[in-house]
């Protein structure tokens, strides 16, 4: 009998080839060439992907055998789940797989904002040892507000709490007596805004929150605020945040994600008071590890016609 087809549309850890076992064939192509994925996928059973691979209904419906989406990484918006479910396709996540990485990556985006490491040890490399340029500020008893105060938001504020920061947040899903308990005090989206000396976004990219931060919201934050945004592209309007850095209104930004990616071209690219790194708030080892073995064991139980648990 033959074995079911996976593929692997991006790069995955090794350990996710380990955990989907001698049971299934892999096959692999990249699914950022949507040729060459629209052909790979006639004849897989389940189809792997991080953020890149776009999973819509054309390529539901060139994949006429797919049982299952599976996604290394928390984030669906790459996926177009309701078309998905239209076809029987399951899709499946690692939703708790990546956030230390991602809030150990949100942590060094705010310090780095905030002493302008990056563009220190750049200047440092290209033989300038310039101190006074880089005087920054300290973290400690700053006010950090963080907008969506899910498992990586929470993950934030307990180590950010470490640098004796004061944390507020917004997040309408969430109950104030336990944020409390955490030390946080909710607020609205305009308060933590005018409030907050840094911001961090960790909310996931859906109609309603695309473009939460644009221009109207970034003039009702406080002057020199510093903003990071590891969750997704989009969430803060690129445009408006490129003019507010401009005229000094943000005074630093530490970005992951970007409206489209890859991004190699963008204005914001072109600012010093602008730290970034290219979507690698989930690229360490041990999130990779864990995020493939996860949707590694979803895939294997649904191909196996078994109940896959929430991951
Ligand atoms: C996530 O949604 O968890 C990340 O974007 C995953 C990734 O980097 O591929």
């Amino acid at each position: 009998m033959s074995r079911p087809i996976v593929l692997i549309a991006e790069e995955l850890s090794q350990a996710t080839v380990g955990a989907l076992g001698p049971e299934v064939e892999i096959r692999r192509c990249d699914g950022a060439d949507r040729g060459a994925l629209l052909a790979a996928v006639a004849d897989a059973d389940a189809v792997l992907i991080r953020s890149v691979t776009r999973v819509d209904a054309e390529v539901l419906a060139a994949g006429s055998r797919l049982k299952v989406v599976a996604r290394a990484g928390v984030g669906l918006d790459n996926v177009d789940v309701p078309a998905a479910t239209a076809a029987g396709v399951l899709v499946v996540n690692a939703a708790q797989a990546n956030a230390v990485s991602a809030a150990e990556l949100t942590c060094g985006l705010l310090i780095a904002t905030a002493r302008n490491i990056p563009q220190a040890g750049q200047a440092l490399k290209s033989g300038q040892w310039n101190r006074s340029k880089y005087v920054g500020g300290e973290l400690a008893r700053k006010t950090l507000g963080v907008l969506g105060l899910g498992r990586i938001g929470t993950l934030v504020t307990e180590r950010m709490k470490a640098f004796g920061m004061d944390v507020i947040a917004y997040d309408p899903y969430v109950d104030a007596a336990w944020a409390a308990r955490l030390g946080v005090q909710m607020l609205s989206l305009d308060e933590v805004l005018a409030a907050s000396d840094f911001l961090t976004v960790h909310l996931p990219r859906t109609p309603r929150t695309l473009g939460l931060i644009g221009a109207p919201e970034l003039a009702k934050a406080k002057r020199g605020i510093r903003l990071v945004n590891v969750a997704r592209g989009g969430l803060v309007d690129e445009a408006a945040l490129y003019n507010a850095l401009l005229d000094g209104h943000v005074a630093a930004a530490g970005l992951d994600v970007f409206a489209e990616e890859p991004c190699t071209k963008s204005p914001l690219l072109d600012l010093e008071q602008v730290v970034c790194t290219p979507h690698l708030g989930a690229s360490t080892w041990e999130a990779q590890d864990r995020a493939g073995v996860s949707v590694a064991e979803s895939v294997r139980l649904a191909l196996g016609g078994a109940r896959v648990p929430d991951a």
